[in-house]
């Protein structure tokens, strides 16, 4: 591939899609041919299996609900990531894979080995050249949601420390891929500590 591919991870209100969005235009201010997407989503039916897994009225298995984000990114890999990573473009992701190993695998205890097999079929072996996970204490985190909150925000603290700790270990496992940034009070500052990882790599 001759793009590269950045993604974005990290738990539940750590400013992800701020700071992602702050990169994105960034990059463009470079004058880099950049695309920007989220996961689940980023084509219409990964938009609609997303509405379906956010849902609090939805009651989904740990099973189905790790198949369907596996769908949504499958979709989104085929329709947009991959021709863009073809063509040379820099693809800019808020979330991939990771969240599903660190939310469904380290959070719903599905097998992490069998993530990582369904996730090469699901993204055609296409893996991130770059991921900036933003780390901030879970209830630090939740304290930035709304009253409303969707399907995964409402599981309990415990189950978002289990999420919170499998990025961590991710990010131990594989620091040459996985950048640990800490989340600041200033938002500016956050992004001028992902501009200067980025400007390096
Ligand atoms: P967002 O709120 O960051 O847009 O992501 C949507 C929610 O989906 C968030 O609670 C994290 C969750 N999620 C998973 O549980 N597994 C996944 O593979 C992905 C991509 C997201």
């Amino acid at each position: 591939m001759k793009g590269k591919f950045i993604t974005f991870e990290g738990s539940e209100g750590c400013g992800k899609s701020t700071q992602s969005g702050m990169l994105f235009r960034y990059l463009l201010a470079k004058k880099l041919k950049v695309i920007y997407l989220r996961e689940p989503g980023g084509v219409k039916i990964s938009e609609k299996i997303r509405q379906l897994l956010l849902d609090p009225k939805n009651k989904i298995s740990p099973q189905a609900e790790t198949l369907l984000y596996m769908a949504s990114r499958a979709c989104v890999v085929e329709e947009i990531i991959k021709p863009a990573l073809r063509q040379g473009k820099t693809v800019v992701c808020d979330r991939f894979l990771d969240s599903t190993i660190a939310y469904q695998g380290f959070g719903l205890g599905i097998d992490i080995k069998l993530i990582k097999l369904m996730g090469n079929f699901a993204t055609q072996g296409i893996s991130p050249d770059l991921t900036i996970f933003l780390d901030l204490p879970v209830k630090k985190g939740l304290k930035h949601r709304d009253k409303c909150k969707d399907r995964i925000e409402q599981r309990s603290i415990k189950y978002h420390e289990k999420v919170r700790k499998g990025y961590l270990k991710l990010a131990y496992a594989l620091p040459e891929r996985i950048k640990i940034v800490r989340v600041r009070e200033d938002k500016f500052k956050t992004q001028d500590n992902i501009r200067e990882i980025v400007d390096a790599f």
